[in-house]
């Protein structure tokens, strides 16, 4: 399978902190990917370097373009979006005094979203925004949460709060899905619902994802590789059950 993400060697410091230092790993063609690592371990920071947040001091950043692959690393964050990476954050950036499906309207698109919600409210629809409404609905009902579509995101409790900054990400077609835990704060059995959902969504419409997660346990089932970063680095990398069963990784886990 070809990579859609190829991040070679990249590097990042704050001051002494060597955030990431040299890291590679890759995410082929409609994998589901689990980034794991202790608190500090440099997760978010990859997917900052990824998404153009950071510039990386080293290294490099290479995204599918149909038959190449092609340096993003310098792009600013709105320009990797539109080459087709989305991410979600670890603390979701939803408008609370708007509903689940408003929020899910206001996609990062801009412009159109706010239209949207006028036209929510006016009752009128362009064939575009019924479009977007009509993936909302599809989307809601697949993470079942469709009952809580007209319920303000004040409303909601923490894990469909993480929800449906996960589903909000999924609005937007994309080569590339990078989520930094979405099931952190969850309950086990909510995190693990979020996880079938993904893991479908890679099977049955071959979207691409990245994820971050905290807990192994959790991530192991579902994932297909696992890249662990430790320190800045790459501590380990493999199928899930090598990757448990690495002894480096055991004692990065029990040391932290
Ligand atoms: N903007 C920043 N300025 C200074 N230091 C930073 C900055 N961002 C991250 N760091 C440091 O870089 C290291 C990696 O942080 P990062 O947030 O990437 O870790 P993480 O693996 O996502 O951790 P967590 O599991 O807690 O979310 C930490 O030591 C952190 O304090
Ligand atoms: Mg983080």
């Amino acid at each position: 399978m070809r990579a859609v993400l190829e991040v070679r060697d990249v590097a990042k410091y704050f001051g002494g902190v060597k955030a990431l230092d040299g890291v590679s790993l890759e995410v082929p063609e409609t994998g589901l990917v689990g980034l794991i690592g202790p608190n500090g371990s440099g997760k978010t920071t990859l997917f900052n370097v990824v998404t153009g947040f950071y510039v990386p001091d080293k290294g490099e950043v290479l995204l599918r373009e149909s038959d190449d692959l092609v340096r993003i690393d310098g792009l600013n964050p709105n320009e990797v979006f539109k080459k087709g990476v989305v991410r979600t954050f670890q603390i979701p950036r939803l408008f609370n005094s708007l509903t689940v499906l408003e929020n899910l309207l206001v996609t990062p698109l801009g412009q159109r979203g706010e239209s949207l919600v006028r036209a929510l409210l006016r009752g009128s629809w362009s064939g575009q925004e019924r479009e977007l409404a009509r993936k909302a609905v599809e989307l809601l009902k697949m993470f079942d949460m469709l009952h809580y579509a007209n319920s303000k995101v004040s409303e909601l409790s923490v894990a469909h709060i993480k929800m449906l900054e996960t589903i909000r990400g999924l609005m937007t077609p994309a080569k590339l899905y990078l989520l930094d835990e979405p099931a952190a704060g969850v309950d086990y059995s909510t995190a693990r619902k979020l996880f079938t959902y993904v893991r479908k969504l890679r099977d049955e419409r071959g979207l691409t994802f990245l994820v971050i997660e905290h807990r192994l346990e959790i991530l192991m089932e579902y994932v297909d590789y696992v890249y662990v970063l430790h320190n800045g680095k790459l501590l380990s990398e493999g199928k899930p059950q090598e990757v448990v069963s690495d002894p480096k990784v055991v004692e990065a886990y029990i040391g932290a």
